[in-house]
């Protein structure tokens, strides 16, 4: 495994690789690897002849007051995860290579789905998203990318991207992977204190609650959104950012419970920001 810090040598890389006929998977990290990122280079690795795991905490996509400054980072550790599961290059360019001074150019996805639920609570946050995303999609030059199922508002953004620009690379959306009590992994879950990390399992809980109320025949997605609502606010530690049943391709309102369906909340656990969410295809 390489690991590569600068932009211009991972697109040189990249584009021999492409002249040579192979097969490139890229999957986009903030580093911090667990077993969720370890899920989708695996799935990468099986699809592709190539595996590039991009590792960088991206300024961008942080609001002024969150946790850019301390997102928790590990490169040496994530190299020796990454190359244990199976990736062949890491990039990990530094801040200075990917934004440098004079940096000026965005893109953005405009328009319903990111104004509501995370893009309403985190302004800029998918502006940050794409813009990166694209620019990681240039230079890699990936004919399949991986995102997981547990950030399903950034998977939907990032597909919109695709088609709308039409950037030929096809976007594979993998699954949650939860410890075993039901909590999505996530880098920030390093965060909690451990009576944090218990009162954080009402979020798992009141989506499966969503669900089997569904399960039993509910059809009104206004009733469902409610109970999930009421057992996330009366369950101590945690304050709620939303919660949303909707549509799970484009995350507009749905009148009935019926096709594909999202239940997706985010919550926060103390100062911890933490979402998740759960499709069902009825
Ligand atoms: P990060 O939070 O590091 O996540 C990288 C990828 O891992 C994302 O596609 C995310 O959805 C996926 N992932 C995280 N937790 C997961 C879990 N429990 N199960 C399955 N997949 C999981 O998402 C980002 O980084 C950034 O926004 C990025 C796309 C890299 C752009 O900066």
């Amino acid at each position: 495994m390489e690991v590569i810090k600068s932009t211009a040598e991972m697109q040189e890389i990249s584009l021999r690789l492409k002249r040579e006929g192979r097969i490139i998977g890229l999957v986009p990290t903030m580093g911090y690897l667990h077993d969720g990122h370890l899920s989708l280079i695996k799935k990468a690795r099986r699809e592709n002849d190539i595996v590039i795991m991009s590792n960088f905490v991206n300024p961008l996509q942080f609001g002024p007051k969150e946790d850019f400054a301390t997102y928790p980072r590990d490169l040496d550790r994530d190299n020796k995860l990454a190359e244990s599961a199976g990736v062949d290059y890491v990039f990990a360019p530094t801040t200075e290579e990917m934004y440098p001074q004079g940096y000026d150019t965005y893109v953005e996805v405009k328009g319903p789905i990111t104004e509501k639920m995370c893009g309403k609570s985190r302004p800029g946050h998918f502006k940050g998203v794409t813009t990166v995303v694209l620019k990681l999609f240039l230079i890699t030059q990936p004919d399949r990318a991986y995102f997981g199922q547990k950030d399903a508002q950034q998977a939907i953004v990032i597909r919109k991207m695709v088609t709308d620009l039409n950037v030929p690379v096809k976007i594979i959306t993998c699954p949650i992977i939860r410890e075993e009590d039901g909590l999505a992994l996530s880098s920030r879950n390093t965060y909690l204190s451990s009576e944090e990390r218990l009162q954080a399992l009402a979020l798992p809980r009141a989506l499966s609650a969503g669900r089997d109320m569904i399960m039993k025949g509910e059809t009104d997605p206004q009733k469902v959104r409610l109970h999930i609502k009421q057992i996330l606010e009366s369950s101590p530690g945690i304050r709620v950012d939303y919660v949303e049943v909707i549509d799970g391709d484009d995350l507009s309102d749905l009148s009935v419970i019926k096709g594909k369906v999202l239940l997706a909340a985010a919550v926060y656990v103390g100062k911890t920001r933490l979402i998740d969410n759960i499709d069902l295809m009825l």
